[in-house]
């Protein structure tokens, strides 16, 4: 990876100093980092998150897949071995990479004192990919077909709200 761009989230990256086709300026890496946590109107449709942690950055959807809590004001804490965005609103768990939900499970509820284990919900919010292209920072949206169900909270009307 050159020092010129860096791709992050994504398992892949280019040598090549332009923008991935169909990113989107999000701002400065330096601004970014100070601020920690920015959102923006991506493409005119879709709000999304872009944070800074542990020296490395991330994109989602900005609205949480529960019931649409503003992720810009969760903590991050890790679950499970893997990097969560914790909602603000009833503490849902969201990986940060995968848009995973996370849920610790009763092993057995007869079983006194209870124990537990943490499973997936699968993947519940939208992740987008962000690349870095000399210092400036692009979000590519996912464009996946699949349904996400973060996808209820960017249609106008909650944008709007
Ligand atoms: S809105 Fe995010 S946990 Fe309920």
């Amino acid at each position: 990876m050159s020092s010129e761009e860096e791709t992050f989230q994504a398992s892949s990256s280019s040598s090549s100093a332009s923008p991935p086709p169909a990113s989107h300026f999000i701002g400065k890496k330096e601004d970014i980092v100070k601020a920690v946590r920015v959102t923006k109107l991506v493409n005119g449709c879709r709000n999304v998150l872009v944070l800074y942690h542990q020296g490395q950055l991330h994109a989602m959807d900005t609205r949480c897949y529960h019931s649409g809590g503003s992720l810009q004001y969760g903590d991050i804490e890790e679950f499970n071995g893997k990097l969560c965005i914790v909602c603000p609103w009833h503490k849902y768990k969201i990986t940060i990479a995968e848009g995973e939900g996370l849920y610790q499970a009763v092993d057995n509820p007869m079983v006194k004192p209870l124990r537990t284990h943490w499973c997936s919900k699968g993947v519940k919010q939208r992740i987008h990919k962000v690349t870095e292209v000399n210092g400036d920072v692009y979000v590519t949206l996912n464009n996946s077909s699949e349904a996400i169900e973060s996808d209820v909270y960017q249609t106008e009307r909650y944008r709007t709200l």
